[in-house]
């Protein structure tokens, strides 16, 4: 959470830095700030609330100056206010920190017994403070930051700068994310590559423990003993206008419009239709290993943990191999039963989230081999596995996730393709077929999103309700449970998601005609028993919307509505189904005026436990 920036070049750093805020906004927006280096001194401006707050602080114009650094907060210690807002100063230093200072009460006590005085609730405080206590003994503000980082312990990434050093920008990384990139004639910091793409496509993902400084024509990497380190520059080749909205109202019904083209490229290059095969290049675990492997491991957060248990039922559908799913922050305290042969699976969009990071380094420990599927090349989990698919979706910028999902569980099917072929559990026939059901998503996928009109209807009937329930089975109960957690994370609506068949065992005392039902209904060996589930939510006087495969009529007279999807195979529904309830979701929070890009309470990025 919370997003940092940084700017030393030859133009005016405010209006940088503030554009480069609007794109990491995503991360945290309960307050923002930004300082720049003016006639040697720092001046330091914060605002409570979006940035448009902040922009209206600004709008005089009256801070002049080539260098700064800025912070979009998400608040974990101290609730947001314009004191805990970042910067923080500390003498002639200015900070900002993204990630939790774990043990910022102790070093507190050490700094007020120095004499230093606390104005924040923060966290970060401490480090502003450290620092200034380190630059009385060292010869420059990186060697401060050395000093500072071994005292440290907890998750950051932090920028500083000093009156002293006119032209350097200090940052430093530890388990959040971090890249900077060489302009012309400028150097910039970011939490992630979406304020820098419109200067420059050449950055360096910096790592754990990398100290960077930051002057207009120059970019040094140090290690914490202060030894140079070579770290290569990744071309980016998103666009910039990737991470605009395209002309949508918002950035989550762009994303949701975007699914067709990010099947096609996750897919893109990465299968053979004439041997029927998916050729996965960078998933460096072989094909040996792939065929000894006996258990599998899903690991994720939210939304990617739904991908997950997609995953389950696909593969062992497909290649008859069991598969866990954990939640990231259960797998990693449970001492989770990994044999070396096991395959973990890491699914994140950001590959950011902290739980998500601990339980694939914990895998790893215990001697798995580690894939990850993610979405944003560099990040930590990408970086820290053996192998790892990457989903093409582009930046996601809203904050519910929608297109990740989508190329996440492409990904899984291109994997249990992979798999399938090396094991010779599926011939090359096979896998053509499996190819040819794969390369039909991006067309069903439009045909959903040109029946919109239809799931405005539904919304418009149904967004002054108060609870939901949807209930799916097989590869579709994951989706039930999607679908709520879309309902519920945009439209501050309660929304359960269940398994069809589990609904008898408490749920429907909850259901009554205020009550709307949500019933994933596919054709399918389960698709009688989904429909008697549906009856027994009717005979409660729930109002039911019953989403079925196409050219099923028999709900017409009994559900409110009805929705078709394209006709599919079963394993291939759970996309096209979440799709309809992005939509759905997605309408009614409109219609309840919601930030649905900015929910409340919600970041983007969770970075921390
Ligand atoms: O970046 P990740 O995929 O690891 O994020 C996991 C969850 O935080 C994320 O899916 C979250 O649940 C979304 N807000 C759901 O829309």
């Amino acid at each position: 959470m919370c997003g940092i920036i940084g700017y030393v070049g030859q133009e005016q750093a405010s209006s940088i830095l503030v554009d480069g805020l609007k794109r990491l906004e995503y991360r945290g927006y309960d307050s923002s700030g930004i300082a720049v280096l003016q006639r040697g001194h720092v001046e330091v401006r914060r605002s409570v609330g979006k940035l448009a707050n902040l922009e209206q602080t600004l709008s005089g114009g009256d801070l002049q100056g080539t260098m700064g650094i800025g912070h979009t907060r998400w608040a974990t210690h101290g609730k947001p206010s314009e004191q805990n807002a970042h910067p923080h100063r500390s003498g002639n230093i200015v900070i900002v920190h993204n990630g939790i200072i774990e043990n910022y009460l102790s070093l507190k006590v050490h700094l007020q017994q120095e004499g230093f005085q606390f104005e924040s609730e923060t966290d970060t405080e401490v480090v502003s403070h450290l620092l200034a206590s380190y630059m009385k003994q060292s010869q420059s503000l990186s060697e401060a930051f050395r000093s500072v980082v071994r005292e440290l312990q907890g998750s950051y990434a932090l920028a500083g700068i000093c009156e002293d050093e006119p032209h350097a920008i200090v940052t430093v990384r530890s388990g959040c994310p971090l890249v900077v990139g060489q302009g012309e004639k400028a150097s910039y910091l970011a939490s992630d590559v979406t304020p820098l793409l419109t200067h420059t496509r050449d950055m360096i993902f910096l790592e754990d423990g990398d100290i960077a400084v930051l002057t207009p024509g120059d970019i040094t990497v140090m290690a914490v003993d202060g030894h140079r380190v070579k770290r290569k520059p990744t071309t980016v080749d998103w666009s910039a206008d990737a991470a605009e909205k395209g002309g949508f109202p918002n950035f989550m019904l762009k994303e949701i419009h975007e699914q067709p083209q990010v099947i096609l490229d996750t897919l893109r290059g990465r299968y053979s239709y004439d041997s029927g095969e998916a050729d996965l290049p960078d998933l460096s675990i072989t094909s040996e290993e792939l065929s000894n492997t006996k258990r599998i491991w899903i690991v994720a957060c939210g939304t990617s943990w739904h991908s997950g248990l997609v995953g389950k039922y696909l593969i062992e559908e497909m290649l008859r191999t069991p598969v866990q799913v954990d939640i990231g922050s259960e797998f990693r305290y449970r001492e989770p039963m990994i044999q070396p042969d096991d395959l973990f699976i890491a699914i994140s969009q950001s590959g950011e989230t902290a739980d998500t990071l601990a339980a694939a380094h914990e895998a790893k420990r215990l001697g798995a081999r580690v894939l990850s599927i993610v979405n944003v090349v560099g990040s930590s989990l990408a970086r820290d596995s053996d192998g790892v698919i990457y989903t093409r979706c582009g930046p996601e910028v809203s904050v519910a996730s929608t297109k990740a999902f989508t190329g996440q569980v492409v990904a899984l099917y291109l994997l249990a393709l992979h798999i399938g072929r090396i094991r010779q559990q599926l011939m090359a026939d096979d896998g053509r077929w499996w190819l040819d059901q794969f390369r039909a998503l991006p067309g069903q996928v439009e045909h959903i999103l040109r029946q919109e009109a239809e799931i405005i209807s539904m919304a418009k009937r149904f967004y002054t309700k108060s609870n939901f329930l949807y209930l799916g089975r097989g590869i579709n109960y994951p989706i039930a449970l999607e679908g709520a957690l879309k309902l519920k994370e945009i439209s501050y609506i309660h929304a359960e998601g269940y398994a069809a068949g589990e609904m008898k065992h408490g749920p429907i005392a909850l259901v009554d005609e205020e009550m709307p039902v949500v019933v994933l209904a596919p054709r399918h060996r389960l698709y009688e028993k989904t429909v008697s589930n549906l009856m027994e939510v009717k005979a409660r006087n729930a109002p039911v919307i019953a989403f079925v495969s196409e050219g099923e009529r028999e709900l017409g007279g009994i559900a409110d509505f009805v929705f078709s999807i394209p006709h599919s195979h079963p394993l291939m529904s759970p996309i096209l189904f979440t799709v309809a309830l992005q939509l759905l979701a997605y309408h009614i929070a409109t219609l309840r005026e919601v930030d649905v890009d900015r929910p409340r309470n919600l970041a983007k990025s969770v970075t921390v436990e």
